[in-house]
């Protein structure tokens, strides 16, 4: 069923401010006044992420011979990182600010030049790129100062990069508006976590949170071909936390300190491994299709050469159009066999592969889409976003409280499989005829789709509620269900339809709508 959305022009603040008032995600230690960047996800939110997770394993591991789950340690001897590359080169280039002692990193620091009233320059201001991808108030007050300090008359701001693009000794600083000069040249910054094991904080006893979850599949490798007889090509799959010291995290949840990786390690023979990279491109760019995305939303670009993480031979990037530009949702990389070599360097150990009917060994090489569950989330969060004016949905039909009418309905329009909540369940009012009822329907559903049970408020309001958080069906038990029909109303969140279901025929009603839906597991 192909549903018409409305052309709605999704920011940041509608998402940040429908998510706490309806319990998406939540500012972390809220009550001792937040820790930058880092959210806890409530009861919707992590039935979301959960879903995404799990659509994630389903296609990866679920519906595949070829590909097994592995669940590693998030503390790994410090070998590994020393191996992989990470202890070394896992390092972005950091500048402090000497007034505010601030720290950034200066390709996320936006420049902007002054222009003044006669399209004159005068000087640079910056901004480290804020959650809204807007130019602030804040900003444009320093242009004006810049201007004023110039004696001349302010005219406009313009975009000229970021500050990797010019001289530190020319960016003022992004966060306390500091003169030129303030900044310091960049220097390299590891962004691995450090932590102790043990009671004893010394050099042998410090070591790392992963910042990825591919390395425990690759030091696991010869556990997993021994045990499961998996033979190239084959892959093993992963989800789990990981941790980057970010210097400037941001956009709500998209990027975080701490973050859910869906990682996948695909080993193949050498000389097979450019066409595997081609055909995992293709299919996790339509699985992202085939879960309602966009497909004008989203898009592959290959990396350029200077982007290639240190043990990519090639990546390949699927973007999202987020509303501050196009961001990363999945990396694709094209591992050759450098992890397999240097851990077999580093450890003593063989990573190979014996061909008994070939009779060659080889180390075979690795293909990785690797996805962040948090981002992933946030994409298909934005991308059903949709409003609609009141009038084209005949609210009062509904029993819409009066004057909810005129506000426009939001609605997500999330497919049935990622959507929190599959069914809603609301008796008309919480009356003592139809509760009984009203719970027996609910447990027949519960057991099989994600099911909300809720019988406050007008029956207009819950209608809205279940919308704004993207329930594709609601079941309505009113008086005729007790008194006269013992049958139930399905209300379809995107085509409006209300149809009447015997109580007896109504799991099977329900599945068939959400498979119209789109679903495939209902
Ligand atoms: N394993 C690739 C990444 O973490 O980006």
């Amino acid at each position: 069923m192909t549903v018409r959305r409305h052309l709605t022009q999704v920011d940041m603040a509608k998402i940040v401010s429908l998510s706490k008032r309806r319990g998406f995600v939540f500012p972390s230690s809220e009550i001792y006044g937040g820790v930058g960047s880092t959210w806890d996800y409530g009861p919707l939110g992590v039935a979301l992420k959960r879903s995404v997770k799990e659509a994630w394993w389903r296609a990866m591991v679920l519906e595949r011979d070829d590909i097994v789950g592995l669940d590693s340690a998030i503390i790994q001897s410090p070998q590994v990182w020393v191996a992989s590359g990470h202890a070394a080169g896992f390092v972005d280039p950091l500048v402090d600010c000497k007034v505010c002692r601030g720290r950034f990193r200066p390709d996320h620091v936006k420049v902007y030049k002054v222009v003044g009233r006669g399209g004159e320059e005068l000087g640079l201001v910056s901004a480290v790129g804020n959650a809204l991808g807007e130019v602030t108030k804040e900003i444009v007050e320093r242009g004006k100062a810049q201007a004023k300090s110039r004696g001349k008359e302010f005219g406009s701001l313009q975009e000229a990069g970021v500050a990797t693009d010019y001289p530190a000794a020319l960016i003022p600083c992004p966060n306390c508006g500091a003169a030129p000069g303030s900044l310091t040249e960049p220097r390299m910054f590891n962004l691995m976590f450090k932590t102790f094991v043990g009671p004893v904080e010394d050099t042998a006893s410090q070591v790392w949170l992963r910042p990825e979850t591919a390395q425990g599949i690759f030091i696991n490798f010869d556990n997993v071909l021994t045990t499961t007889r998996m033979k190239p090509p084959f892959g093993v799959a992963q989800i789990g936390k990981s941790f980057r010291n970010e210097i400037t995290p941001g956009n709500f949840i998209f990027r975080t300190r701490e973050f859910e990786q869906m990682e996948m390690e695909y080993f193949v023979k050498p000389g097979d491994d450019e066409k595997w990279h081609d055909y995992w491109v293709r299919e996790r760019h339509d699985w992202f299709l085939s879960l309602g995305i966009n497909k004008d939303k989203i898009r592959v670009r290959p990396h350029e050469k200077s982007e290639l993480a240190h043990y990519s031979k090639a990546t390949s990037d699927i973007e999202y159009l987020f509303p501050w530009g196009w961001g990363e949702l999945e990396g694709i990389a094209n591992r050759a066999d450098f992890d397999l070599k240097q851990h077999a360097k580093h450890s003593g150990k063989k990573l190979e592969y014996f061909d008994q009917e070939m009779k060659e060994r080889y180390v075979p090489y690795v293909i990785e889409p690797a996805l962040g569950a948090d981002r992933a989330a946030l994409a298909f969060w934005l991308d059903a976003y949709d409003e609609e004016p009141a009038r084209a949905m005949g609210a009062a039909s509904e029993g819409q409280a009066p004057g909810a009418s005129d506000e426009a309905r939001v609605v997500l329009r999330f497919h049935p499989d990622i959507a929190p909540v599959q069914v809603a369940v609301l008796p008309l009012s919480r009356n003592e005829k139809l509760t009984p009822t009203a719970r027996e329907v609910h447990a027949s559903l519960r057991k099989r789709f994600v099911t909300q049970y809720d019988d406050a408020q007008s029956i207009g309001r819950r209608y809205r509620r279940q919308d704004e958080i993207g329930t594709p069906l609601c079941v309505t038990i009113d008086f005729d269900t007790v008194e006269n029909d013992n049958a139930v109303t399905i209300r379809n969140r995107d085509s409006m339809r209300q149809v009447r279901v015997p109580i007896a025929e109504l799991p099977a009603a329900v599945a068939a709508q959400l498979r119209e839906m789109g679903s495939t597991r209902a």
